[in-house]
């Protein structure tokens, strides 16, 4: 039998949703008296909610189907964009209920009925986030390919920790990949939007 289980460890409680054979959704969870539990049940499609950037969208999925599938083709989101699947690049990043995730690590019924923001969300209409008008004043991109998943990254760092500090904006961007910039002008632009929202906070 094929297990192609996913798990994400946060704070000590394992929370995984994956599939033990096609159509058969299995869970995981810590109960509370800490012992590790999995059950499983057959389904084959389920109807799920995505609130994206204040939108709903409700669609039917197969539980095997990642998140960043059902953005991009079913709900006509393709903003963020799909790198190497495998939770290394980054250009999937999205922020689901405030958390920086990696959209093609988490299946889409994971997700059912949470608030999802994308780089679709960034801009009011036609007026770009500071971040976006950094990243065109500081030549942050090049290709644009990386671009969304960094955006995501540092959006969502920018407004957690308004007091962020330089060394700590690397950090953050450490974790996702870019091939053409060299970095240094990603930094440069999170820097100055990091600098720029302390002098002016939003109110
Ligand atoms: S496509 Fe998700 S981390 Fe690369
Ligand atoms: S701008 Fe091309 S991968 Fe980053």
């Amino acid at each position: 039998m094929e297990i192609t289980v996913r798990s994400i460890v946060r704070g000590g409680t394992i929370r995984s949703v994956g599939l033990l054979a096609p159509g058969v959704l299995s869970t995981i969870v810590r109960d509370t008296a800490g012992k590790i539990r999995l059950s499983a049940r057959m389904i084959e499609k389920a109807p799920i909610t995505l609130n994206i950037n204040g939108q709903d969208y409700t669609v039917s999925v197969e539980p095997r189907r990642t998140l960043v599938d059902v953005i991009r083709d079913d709900c006509g989101q393709t903003g963020t964009h799909i790198g190497c699947e495998h939770g290394i690049c980054g250009a999937c990043t999205i922020i689901v209920e405030g958390e920086a995730v990696r959209s093609c690590l988490m299946f889409a019924i994971q997700a059912d009925g949470k608030r999802i923001r994308t780089v679709e969300g960034l801009a009011d209409g036609d007026k770009l986030h500071p971040l976006q008008t950094a990243f065109m004043a500081h030549h942050a991109l090049q290709c644009g390919f990386c671009t969304p998943g960094f955006l995501m990254l540092a959006v969502n760092a920018l407004e957690t920790n308004p007091n962020i500090t330089d060394e700590e904006i690397l950090e953050v961007l450490s974790s996702n990949l870019c091939r053409c910039t060299g970095y240094q002008n990603i930094i440069k632009a999170v820097r100055s939007t990091a600098h720029e929202m302390r002098r002016a906070p939003a109110s």
